[in-house]
């Protein structure tokens, strides 16, 4: 019996596949050094500012703005596909209410693949269909899972609204505020695209077996779940409340780095300054803390960041996009444990786009590994183990 040993392999073995480029893109860049983020070439401070995320889901899709007509077509196709088949409906009645919602999309969106046929990849019009279905439906499952764990039926989608005014519409029954629906509009915007992070890597594995559209944005769905991805968002929230105050915070950040524990919202694998995103989301939460008033979280946060550049700064750990989103989201009334599906609603742009760039240069994901266990081994009888 022998060990393998990395010596043996020639590979080197790169935890978390740090720096390993695993595919070629031309969707978004990132320079985590300056701390810029680009769609398509565009600096997302400009795109934040000028555009709609329906807008910016087509320029991440297919590959650059859209005239006035694109625009209006793809408006309407998204408007007129926003309502879900009732078993799907049923089905979703069917989860229980103290389920998390990821879960309860993550199950929704794969069953979207059991009313879509599955038909060829090269056929343009199935590609167009897809993605409207998935940006169309996502936002209606989310606010319907929301009504129904509450026990009230959902809300129809309101064609005359617009993408982000419609959902905060189907949340409440109530058309939101013209900043409200802006400013969650821009949040959408913000978290559309990253490069190759955990969940468009796993949305791009299962886009090369050449799977279903709505299978690849389930597992990618699946994978942004985690607290260390999407799911900070809420975590955020979690360790706002818990800090207390913002006398708090300096006790906080000494406790966490004693112990080596993570402060959510903080650090990136590609960032080394402050997320660009961060930047802007914390303008969003100071615009609708002019119009509804502050929220006691914020100052609390804005300690946080001070202490944390103080104490972490040098390890190049910064805010990122998750750390100023559940503010915006708390102030327009939205439920923490919907702040990662509201992430999925933006990925899905994103993933849609890795998708379609996959598709058209595919090659089945197919890494390898570095065996540590052992070879010829005895196969031990039941009665001697
Ligand atoms: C997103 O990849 C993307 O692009 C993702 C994303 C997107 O848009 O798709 O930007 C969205 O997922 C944002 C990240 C949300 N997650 C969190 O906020 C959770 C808290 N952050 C971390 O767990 C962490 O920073 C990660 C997961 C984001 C990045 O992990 P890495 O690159 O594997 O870094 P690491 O855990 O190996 O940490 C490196 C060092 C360690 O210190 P040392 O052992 O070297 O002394 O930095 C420290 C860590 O302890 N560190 C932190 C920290 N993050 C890293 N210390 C305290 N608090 C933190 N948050």
């Amino acid at each position: 019996m022998s060990v393998a040993s990395e010596v043996k392999t020639g590979f080197e073995f790169k935890p978390g596949l740090e720096g390993v480029p695993a595919t070629l893109s031309s969707i978004s860049y990132v320079d985590g050094k300056q701390g810029i983020l680009e769609y398509r070439g565009i600096p997302i401070e400009e795109v934040a500012l000028k555009s709609s995320f329906v807008e910016t889901s087509y320029l991440l899709i297919w590959g650059e703005l859209p005239t006035q007509a694109e625009l209006a077509e793809f408006e309407h196709e998204i408007r007129y596909h926003r309502r879900i088949k009732y078993r799907i409906r049923d089905m979703m009645k069917c989860f229980p209410e103290t389920g998390h919602p990821m879960d309860a999309l993550q199950a929704s969106a794969a069953a979207l693949g059991l009313f879509y046929s599955r038909r060829a990849l090269d056929d343009p019009a199935y590609i167009r269909a897809a993605t409207v279905r998935l940006l169309a439906k996502i936002p209606t499952m989310v606010a319907a899972f929301q009504m129904m764990r509450n026990g009230n039926d959902p809300i129809q989608p309101r064609d005359d609204l617009d993408y982000s005014a419609n959902f905060l519409y189907m949340l409440t029954e109530r058309e939101p505020d013209e900043l409200a629906a802006r400013v969650f509009d821009v949040c959408l915007i913000l978290h559309a695209e990253h490069t190759i992070n955990a969940s468009t890597f796993s949305a791009r594995v299962t886009a090369s077996t050449l799977t279903d559209p709505y299978a690849v944005v389930a597992s990618a769905v699946g994978t942004l779940a985690g607290p260390l991805h999407g799911g900070a968002n809420e975590e955020v929230i979690d360790m706002l409340e818990e800090i207390g105050s913002v006398e708090n915070v300096r006790a906080y950040v000494d406790k966490c780095v004693a112990g080596k524990s993570k402060i959510m919202g903080f650090g990136h694998r590609v960032y080394k300054v402050k997320d660009p995103r961060a930047t802007i989301l914390q303008s969003l939460v100071e615009q609708l803390f002019a119009k509804f008033g502050s929220d006691k979280y914020y100052d609390i946060a804005l300690e946080l960041e001070k202490v944390v550049a103080e104490k972490l700064g040098h390890k190049g750990i910064y805010a990122n996009v998750d750390f100023y989103s559940g503010l915006v989201y708390r102030k327009l009334g939205i439920p923490t444990d919907l702040f990662t599906p509201i992430f999925a609603i933006a990925r899905v742009a994103g993933w849609v786009a890795h998708w379609k760039e996959q598709l058209g240069e595919n090659r089945i994901y197919r890494p390898t590994q570095i065996y540590t266990g052992s070879h010829n081994a005895p196969y031990i009888d039941m009665e001697s183990r």
